[in-house]
């Protein structure tokens, strides 16, 4: 059997969040699991750099993001789980596609364009405080999709257009030098929910907003506390289409749980109340990952272990791919 390639990469500069576990991490356990498929999925610690310059915090979020993903039940004997940095031939082919891409293809890069259009709406020049690792970071994201051949990259919206830029840096490739390279696509789930934040905006580090996954139980409860709610009081229909509350539940609930909570809501439930059910849903949900992950946390050797043999594992088809491409652009020994 043929297995399908999926490949994503996870930026290492943050405490995993409720709407990652959703959006993100949920699904690609579940897609790893199958026998049609063979996943890699890595801790993206170049990138971290781009947006983090602590190296504290880039240390630590690797840590974390590690312990969530093996935690929430990751299989390495059927996903690939490695860290980037520890697979030097995707900076060696970073570099070679560096020199086929086309710089007026970067220069519509949406990251890199939003803070020219920051600086420029503030009076500064176009160019201020921006690195030629921001600018560069889609050719980097196409080196790591394009050394393991993935077929589909599960991304959230804010990334298709680096896997059209992959594609498009792969066929310039191929096309100049042979056909090495797989042309990969995004694969957009539709029907994973984007979870709202504690304001009710979308659920995000920048905003401020987030519950971070494995928080201990009281702070867990107090970080529901702090959901946005109305002043309806108990005994008041309330709506759910609007209330961040119930959309979390949805979330978490089976469909006969969502549609009781629905009820509750034309019922007039108090919000307390609503919270408390959405704690304890939630609660029971992570609880007994969030044992493993303190386990995990409290020893760094095993997760360490478990990434070596990631990367070795990763190395395996990097390798070969990258003594191809090193023959296909000419840097070869002399004899
Ligand atoms: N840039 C991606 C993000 O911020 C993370 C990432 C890095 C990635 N390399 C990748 C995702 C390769 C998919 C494939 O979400």
């Amino acid at each position: 059997m043929i297995k399908q390639r999926v490949l994503t990469g996870i930026t290492t500069t943050g405490t995993p969040h409720l709407g990652n576990y959703v959006g993100a991490i949920r699904p690609a356990i579940e897609l790893s699991q199958r026998a049609d498929v063979q996943s890699f999925y890595f801790l993206a610690d170049f990138h971290a750099l781009i947006k983090c310059q602590d190296p504290q915090l880039v240390h630590q979020s690797t840590r974390e993001i590690a312990a969530t993903w093996l935690a929430l039940g990751l299989n390495t004997d059927n996903a690939i789980f490695y860290r980037q940095s520890d697979v030097p031939e995707i900076p060696e082919l970073c570099w070679v596609l560096t020199c086929m891409a086309a710089k007026g293809l970067m220069n519509r890069a949406h990251a890199y364009k939003a803070s020219v259009d920051a600086n420029v709406e503030a009076g500064a020049d176009p160019d201020f405080g921006i690195t030629m690792g921001l600018y560069s970071y889609p050719i980097l994201m196409a080196a790591d999709i394009l050394m393991f051949n993935a077929n589909k990259v599960p991304v959230g919206k804010d990334q298709i257009q680096h896997i059209e830029m992959a594609r498009d840096i792969a066929a310039r490739f191929n096309h100049h030098y042979g056909d090495h390279f797989v042309l990969p696509e995004a694969q957009v789930d539709e029907d994973v929910a984007v979870l709202q934040g504690l304001d009710g905006r979308k659920m995000s580090k920048s905003y401020g907003n987030t519950i971070p996954l494995f928080l201990p139980e009281k702070q867990l409860k107090k970080s529901i506390n702090k959901i946005l709610t109305n002043l309806l009081e108990p005994g008041q229909p309330k709506d759910p289409a609007t209330s961040p509350v119930f959309q979390i539940w949805q979330a978490f609930a089976t469909p006969q749980q969502t549609a009781d909570m629905r009820q509750a809501y034309a019922d007039g439930i108090a919000w307390g109340e609503a919270k408390r059910q959405l704690f304890e849903l939630i609660n029971s949900h992570i609880s007994e990952a969030r044992e493993k992950y303190e386990a995990l946390m409290a020893n760094p050797t095993h997760v360490e272990n478990l990434l070596q043999e990631g990367a070795e594992k990763a190395r395996a088809y990097s390798k070969p791919l990258l003594e191809k491409v090193r023959d296909a652009v000419g840097i070869r020994k002399i004899r």
